[in-house]
């Protein structure tokens, strides 16, 4: 590796994305370059208002199913004010915002962005996962997740000698088999659907702000491809696995 990232192994730190604790552990008194983060999705509990739960155990956020659910797509805006706010108070000016979410997501991240003066939605970069079937003529493609693209001013246009944007990307869930090395987190990103989203929009040497590692898919994408990777999980086993991870990535590339 080129670049001298830090002294210090990175770690996951374990914290409340809505909380001011791990930014602060995450960052000191420095500033993320990109927000590309994973947040929970916006997963209801019931079906219909009043109706019965869908699923009474995904309440508990248990090892390897860490789900969390919402009432309702208002009790999720709230929650994404909540952890947005506090996100972007910790990016500097420029930076951009790119947030997976579910199909359901989309409109109040959209609004919690825009209020918060995001109010360019430069582009939706779709994943489209390879499914299993095995029609030997034509191959299907599910979406079921997008990543937001969010900035404070305009996209430029582009000159006749620039790349464009990739704005989409086909791949497995588990193409490298990254998720089952790290305990199959249900929202797995695999390192080639990550990669154009690190290389686009942010520079070697940057920081990366993941306030939802998960299973810590974006912080090792980052660390990968020579940025530095500041970011949290609020469940501890799984922050515990992210760092060991992150130290794996770190000793490979020195
Ligand atoms: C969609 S998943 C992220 C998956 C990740 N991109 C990966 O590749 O494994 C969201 C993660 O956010 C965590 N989480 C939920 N609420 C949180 C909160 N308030 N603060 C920090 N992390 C939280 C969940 O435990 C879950 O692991």
């Amino acid at each position: 590796m080129s670049i001298e990232l830090s002294s210090e192994a990175p770690r996951c730190h374990r914290a409340d994305a809505r909380e001011p604790g791990g930014y602060l552990s995450a960052l000191g008194d420095s500033r993320a370059h990109l927000l590309l983060t994973d947040p929970p999705y916006c997963l209801l509990t019931r079906r219909r208002k009043g109706g019965d739960e869908r699923d009474p155990r995904a309440h508990k956020k248990i090892d390897r199913n860490p789900i969390v659910r919402f009432e309702t797509v208002k009790d999720y805006r709230v929650f994404t004010e909540a952890w947005m706010t506090r996100a972007v108070s910790w990016l500097t000016p420029e930076a951009r915002l790119v947030i997976w979410t579910n199909l359901l997501g989309k409109e109040p991240i959209t609004t919690v962005a825009r209020q918060l003066g995001y109010t360019h939605l430069l582009g939706e970069y779709v994943w489209g996962k390879r499914t299993t079937d095995k029609n030997a003529n034509e191959q299907l493609l599910r979406v079921y997740e997008v990543a937001l693209v969010f900035s404070r001013t305009p996209l430029p246009p582009l000159g006749p000698g620039e790349a464009p944007t990739v704005w989409a990307v086909v791949g497995g869930y588990d193409d490298d088999a990254e998720a089952q090395q790290w305990g199959n987190h249900p929202h797995h990103k695999p390192f080639s659907v990550l990669e154009p989203l690190v290389r686009t929009y942010s520079r070697p040497g940057e920081t990366i702000l993941d306030p939802f590692a998960g299973s810590g898919s974006t912080p090792a994408a980052a660390l990968r491809l020579e940025r530095r990777p500041a970011c949290m999980e609020i469940e501890p086993e799984w922050a515990e696995r992210v760092t060991h991870r992150l130290r794996g990535v770190a000793g490979h590339s020195r």
